[in-house]
């Protein structure tokens, strides 16, 4: 285990904001999170952080923070249809992305290039172009820091919904390491219908052909490339907000002022796009000092250069306000902010 003091988070978060945490503890596995237990960590202030793709920091952080530092992976079950991969936490999604892909098991190309390590993968049930951590996530292993023992929960357990599941609203657990079905060649289920996907496949692709999820990946990847900001070059925490659920009537209500007005059915109602609600009310490419609202994603606010989590934050609130005022609607940020 390694342990510093005073730790600087600017290069563990991916808006680059700089923020001290009084410690910070990078733990291999099982065996650490018992001895932290031990210590008593988890009876005072803690939190668990990944790559700090999904969180603003607004000031100093108090407490102690715990990064996964475990990436070993493990096939589980194997047949000739699919095969079953146990992942530990603290490998980047994206490295066990483009290893699944190039050793020919699907079901993840779509997730391609999301910040995120494996761990946070279904606390966020992270989602990209059709597919969401949930539809390959079969169980998840966790430690449960009121009594230091471990637990598997099963996909449904997980209780996954749109960037959610159980685990936020139970912080205690920590994710050790999850475990993914995925497919192999013949019996990939690919998803090619969100957005311009198909369209950006090469247009002599064979779906059932060798190379077919690396087409896949790479289509994900030029089609992000193009949209979003890379964390490495430019600070931000992709989707800053999430896409509002609503009533059909609020939907048949703007519809009369906003014909083209783009929405999609979910179960629970219908969802607008924040970004095209943003970018109608004047917001994209708009710049205020050291933050913005990034020029082609409007769901995406970007540090510009020596920005504090307060100024995120500030940015973010007038945004909200806005589209309350403009559309009646209220969207709430994706991001969480630390401290709350
Ligand atoms: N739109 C605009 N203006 C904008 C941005 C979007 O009009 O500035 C419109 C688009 O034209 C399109 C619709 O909004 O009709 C949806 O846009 P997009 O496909 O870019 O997806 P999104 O809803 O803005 C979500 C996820 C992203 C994910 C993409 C693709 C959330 C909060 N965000 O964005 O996830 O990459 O779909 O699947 O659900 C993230 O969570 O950090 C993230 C980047």
């Amino acid at each position: 285990m390694k342990e510093y003091k005073n730790y600087q988070l600017k290069g563990n978060n991916t808006f680059g904001i700089p923020a001290l945490c009084d410690k910070f503890i990078g733990y291999a596995g099982v065996n650490d999170l018992k001895e932290l237990y031990e210590q008593h960590v988890f009876d005072k202030q803690w939190m668990s952080v990944g790559c700090g793709a999904n969180l603003l920091f607004c000031g100093d952080y108090h407490g102690t923070i715990i990064h996964s530092t475990a990436k070993e992976i493990h096939i589980l079950e194997e047949n000739e249809k699919n095969l079953l991969v146990r992942a530990d936490a603290g490998i980047i999604l994206d490295d066990f992305i483009a290893q699944a892909v190039s050793n020919g098991w699907g079901g993840m190309e779509n997730l391609s290039a999301i910040p995120s390590s494996v761990g946070a993968a279904p606390v966020q049930n992270v989602g990209a172009y059709g597919v969401e951590a949930k539809d390959v996530v079969e169980r998840v292993h966790v430690f449960d820091t009121r009594d230091g023992s471990t637990r598997t929960l099963s996909n449904e357990e997980c209780k996954f919904g749109y960037r959610d599941s159980l685990f936020k609203a139970n912080p205690q657990y920590v994710v050790i390491s999850v475990e993914l079905r995925l497919t192999k060649a013949k019996n990939h289920q690919l998803h090619l219908d969100y957005g311009n996907l198909r369209s950006s496949l090469p247009a002599d692709i064979s779906l059932e052909g060798e190379d077919v999820l690396k087409e896949i990946r790479d289509a994900v990847l030029r089609i992000r490339h193009d949209k979003l900001p890379d964390p490495a070059d430019i600070g931000s925490a992709g989707s800053f907000f999430k896409n509002p659920v609503v009533d059909r009537s609020v939907v048949d209500r703007l519809l009369i002022d906003y014909p083209k007005m783009p929405f999609y059915e979910m179960e629970n109602g219908y969802k607008i796009p924040a970004g095209w609600l943003i970018e109608q009310a004047g917001w994209k490419g708009m710049k205020r000092e050291t933050v913005g609202v990034y020029e082609k994603q409007s769901l995406v606010l970007v540090n510009l250069g020596g920005a504090t989590g307060y100024d995120v934050w500030d940015l973010a609130q007038s945004i909200v306000a806005s589209i309350q005022e403009k559309f009646g609607i209220g969207i709430s940020p994706e991001v969480i902010k630390v401290p709350n």
